[in-house]
């Protein structure tokens, strides 16, 4: 009789593929274990030292001995803190008691709204270029991807209809990002007002990633997709301190929905994590809405501000390069094509040749991405223009070499 191979995975894993940050991270270790200083454009991680009230708060946390399991939805007084927090940022008011957990970060809070409602054949939207860990959790769920293309003609902006001929009856839910990551695009008011629409038309949930809703530029305003008519009950927000409060190592992040809801997000949370680490919910709550580590968030803002802008005015030298410019979150997605080689190319030639790692379009969104490289700034402002000088100077020479190819 043949014998189960123990070693493959489970067929939910069939088309699960790692995240192409992690690839360009593995590269870029070898490099810098061979003595190379790489600037990192690569990884979606600030550089911000955490506010100081949180990392005192937590240490005080500890010496207090919040040492033990936590409320499997948190502590409330944390969720409290949360609640306040959600209703500065969006006017909407969540219920500390049912309508609030805290999370293992912003990963957990996808992987539990999609297994927490997603069924196997379900179709799931998700508007690409994404997020990988969307992709990866509907096929974990054994459900469908529906992939919608944003078009960069478009300014990377969702068209309603389009969404609305993508609809079947099988569509369950629809995930967005808004800010958006890879594209820093903010989504207009009226666009979302149209998905909003059609979502309610439809009777979707939609789980709306807002982690980078509190990064915004040029005094755009975010809209939460829940404060839509007809939203709030349908939609699941995932947010966290990985970007608000440069904590990606702490992993700490929240979820907010309707009451009725609850039941299966908590199951999924329950049996996933049982609970975040009880002392760092403890620093949080006392320390997550004091002015001066609010002041600090702020002041990051400001600082990525500061450094898109200096990415813009080095891409804007470039003739042959196409780009959105970011108006949230800290990246800049740039189609390369025009210097004659695709993102794949560019981004390769960039680490190796000049040290300066960046995500190829690609991995974000397959063939159709090719052409562009994401770029992440958050490093500081010498080592930005030090990277983007690199940038402007390697398509220069690739633009130099395909002249001289086609002279021959
Ligand atoms: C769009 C988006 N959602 C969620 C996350 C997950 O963040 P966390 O570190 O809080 O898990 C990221 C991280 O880069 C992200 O870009």
């Amino acid at each position: 009789m043949e014998q189960n191979n123990i070693f493959q995975g489970a067929d939910r894993l069939e088309h699960c593929y790692f995240s192409p940050v992690r690839v360009v991270s593995e590269r870029v270790f070898e490099l810098q274990e061979q003595g190379r200083e790489i600037i990192n454009f690569g990884e979606g991680e600030p550089d911000f030292d955490t506010p100081k009230g949180i990392v005192d708060a937590t240490i005080r946390a500890l010496n207090e001995k919040y040492t033990h399991y936590a409320n499997n939805r948190g502590l409330i007084e944390l969720r409290r803190e949360i609640s306040k927090l959600a209703e500065e940022m969006m006017g909407m008011y969540y219920s500390p008691e049912e309508e609030i957990i805290v999370t293992s970060a912003g990963a957990e809070t996808i992987n539990d709204a999609l297994m927490a409602f997603l069924n196997p054949g379900d179709e799931a939207i998700i508007f690409t270029p994404a997020f990988f860990n969307y992709e990866n959790l509907i096929y974990m769920a054994g459900a469908k991807v529906i992939n919608i293309r944003l078009k960069s003609e478009n300014g990377f902006q969702i068209d309603p209809e389009e969404l609305r001929r993508r609809i079947t009856p099988r569509t369950k839910m629809l995930i967005i990002n808004n800010p958006c990551n890879p594209t820093g695009v903010v989504y207009k008011e009226e666009v979302l007002a149209e998905v909003a629409k059609i979502c309610v038309e439809h009777n979707l949930i939609v789980f709306s990633d807002e982690i980078y809703s509190k990064i915004v530029y040029n005094g755009r305003k975010f809209r939460s997709m829940a404060s839509f008519p007809g939203m709030r009950e349908r939609t699941i927000i995932g947010n966290g301190f990985s970007k608000l409060y440069s904590m990606t190592g702490w992993r700490v992040g929240f979820l907010l929905f309707d009451k009725r809801m609850m039941n299966s997000l908590l199951l999924v949370h329950h049996y996933c994590v049982t609970c975040t680490p009880t002392f760092i919910q403890k620093g949080l709550a006392d320390a997550m809405n004091l002015p001066e580590v609010v002041a600090e968030g702020q002041k990051m803002v400001e600082t990525y501000a500061r450094r898109r802008d200096i990415v813009c005015r080095y891409l804007d030298q470039v003739p042959e390069f196409t780009y959105a410019q970011p108006e949230g979150a800290f990246y800049v997605f740039v189609n390369v094509s025009g210097t004659g080689i695709d993102g794949d190319e560019f981004s390769r030639r960039l680490r190796e040749e000049r040290n300066v790692a960046s995500i190829p379009g690609s991995g974000l969104g397959g063939e159709d991405y090719k052409d562009f490289i994401r770029l992440s700034f958050v490093t500081d402002e010498e080592n930005v223009k030090k990277g983007m000088q690199q940038i402007v100077e390697l398509a220069a020479e690739v633009v130099a070499e395909n002249k001289k190819k086609v002279a021959c």
